[in-house]
């Protein structure tokens, strides 16, 4: 039997009222919960909105976030009859004729919603709901883009945060997992934070919404390779990748055209091509109508993961697995993508590295960047200026006693931190944009001044460009 039901609307106002107040504040819980020991919250950082001193002995962090019995006279001495008859009806509290009320599940203040999943430690099985305050999910949050769109799409929703936050800022977004429980929870959460824009449904992937498309994708799959499908939150097939994959290859389907697409996985890195470029080529066809970018968090080598997964068991039957699959290490991290609108540039391909200060911000700067860059008649108009962010630096080598440039690294911190290198003719070619001139005429004149490299044309130059501008290189001065 599954817990939580779907009451009137009276009764989810009232909790939720109750529940928004200052006993119940998210960085206050949040504190309560790192200062508890609890290492699925890790080292994320939750920005402390109050810092004021709550008593953890208030009755809702102890039913809904210790999950205890608390005796039947302090519930109500702290909450009118009402709400208490509220809580018991949507069955957030229990405990009939007893002495306790306690609750049968795990409830808590995340991402500005309350949301109510299962606990970290009292799984229900197979079909557990997944925390949302988790590292994870609370990554993905503050990953998850803010920009206006009208349709949103999160698949492996779990409890249904990220459709819930993604609610403020698109006109619809679906919430699909693939469990009922899952779908269940979402529908009690949708309620309680009165969603009115977001949908919940339940199937495999896409199934439930076939035939429909999305401006906005996000996702945050079960990723942990897995010897069996055990927890269908977890486990993600034998390199980690089952799920995430499938969820790349519907995007030509799915993903209309200038929508982007986010998730937070675990990537296997191969002998034929690293993690970024596999997760290209399972676009298929459609793979030139995509910009991708991969931002790793951290990596793991084969053998430590394979120590986690097993948990001391047979790691070296896993291990044997991932060498079979040709996996050299494996990485962690943000894979966003975006479809482009037109095919005038050429699609690209950015690896780099996920920082503490990464947000929402970064992904959508470079998405919005690309935007302004689609088209090769677009670019020849943009005046870009070298960003402020941007280094360089030039090797030289001694050739016939003297020094000759040999390559340029350019570097940048700036949506991410970035570094390529160039042979030395980029560099004074890079210099001449300051803003002043189009792409157009800087092409012209470095034609004529011959500071160009042979069959070196306008569409190179604009490519090369729209490159620079994306990865942050180059800055345009915004309309
Ligand atoms: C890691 S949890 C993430 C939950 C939630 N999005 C969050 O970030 O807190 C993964 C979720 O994927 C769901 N899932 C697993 N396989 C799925 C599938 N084939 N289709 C849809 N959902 C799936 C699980 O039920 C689980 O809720």
């Amino acid at each position: 039997m599954l817990p939580l039901r779907l009451g009137d609307p009276e009764d989810f106002a009232r909790v939720a009222a109750a529940l928004r107040g200052p006993d119940f504040e998210e960085s206050a819980v949040h504190r309560i919960l790192r200062d508890s020991g609890n290492t699925a919250l890790g080292a994320e950082s939750i920005e402390p909105k109050v810092a004021g001193g709550l008593a953890s002995s208030s009755v809702l962090l102890r039913l809904f976030i210790e999950l205890k019995r608390v005796p039947r006279a302090e519930v109500e001495a702290a909450l009118d009859r009402a709400t208490v008859d509220s809580f018991l009806a949507l069955d957030l509290m229990r405990g009939g004729d007893a002495d306790c009320f306690e609750s049968p599940v795990f409830l808590y203040p995340v991402g500005e919603m309350l949301i109510a999943s299962d606990h970290y430690n009292k799984s229900s099985g197979a079909d557990s709901v997944f925390p949302a305050i988790q590292t994870g999910t609370l990554h993905l949050l503050k990953l998850l883009p803010r920009s206006a769109a009208d349709d949103a799409l999160d698949l492996c929703s779990g409890t249904g945060i990220c459709a819930l936050v993604l609610s403020r800022y698109v006109r619809h977004a679906v919430a699909a997992d693939v469990t009922a429980r899952a779908a269940h929870f979402a529908e009690f959460n949708r309620r309680l934070n009165d969603c009115g824009n977001v949908e919940i449904a339940c199937g495999d992937l896409y199934g439930p919404v076939q035939g429909r498309t999305f401006d906005r994708i996000v996702a945050h799959p079960p990723y942990m390779p897995s010897v069996e499908e055990a927890k269908i939150w977890r486990d993600g097939g034998s390199t980690g990748e089952a799920i995430t994959r499938r969820i790349v290859e519907g995007l030509p389907t799915y993903l209309r055209p200038g929508g982007d697409f986010l998730a937070l996985c675990l990537g296997s890195e191969r002998d034929e091509a690293p993690f970024h470029l596999r997760a290209r080529e399972w676009l298929g066809e459609a793979e030139a109508e995509f910009n991708l970018i991969f931002a790793v968090r951290k990596y793991l080598s084969p053998e430590e993961l394979a120590g986690q997964v097993a948990g001391g068991e047979n790691a070296d039957g896993v291990e044997r697995a991932f060498r079979e699959a040709g996996v050299t290490r494996f990485c962690y991290g943000a894979l966003a993508i975006q479809r482009h609108e037109g095919a005038g540039t050429r699609p690209w391909t950015m690896r780099t590295k996920l920082g503490a200060s990464t947000g929402a911000d970064s992904f959508e700067e470079v998405f919005g960047r690309s935007r302004a860059c689609t088209q090769l008649e677009a670019v020849a108009d943009l005046r870009p200026r070298l960003a402020p962010t941007a280094k360089a630096t030039v090797a030289h080598r001694v050739d016939e006693s003297k020094f000759v440039a040999t390559e340029v690294l350019l570097e940048t911190e700036f949506p991410f931190a970035h570094a390529i290198e160039f042979e030395p003719w980029i560099f004074p070619l890079a210099a001449r944009f300051d803003g002043s001139r189009n792409v157009a005429t800087v092409y012209a004149e470095a034609k004529a001044g011959e500071a160009l490299p042979a069959g070196f044309g306008f569409e190179d130059l604009a490519s090369l460009v729209a490159m620079l501008i994306i990865q942050g290189y180059l800055t345009i001065d915004k309309a």
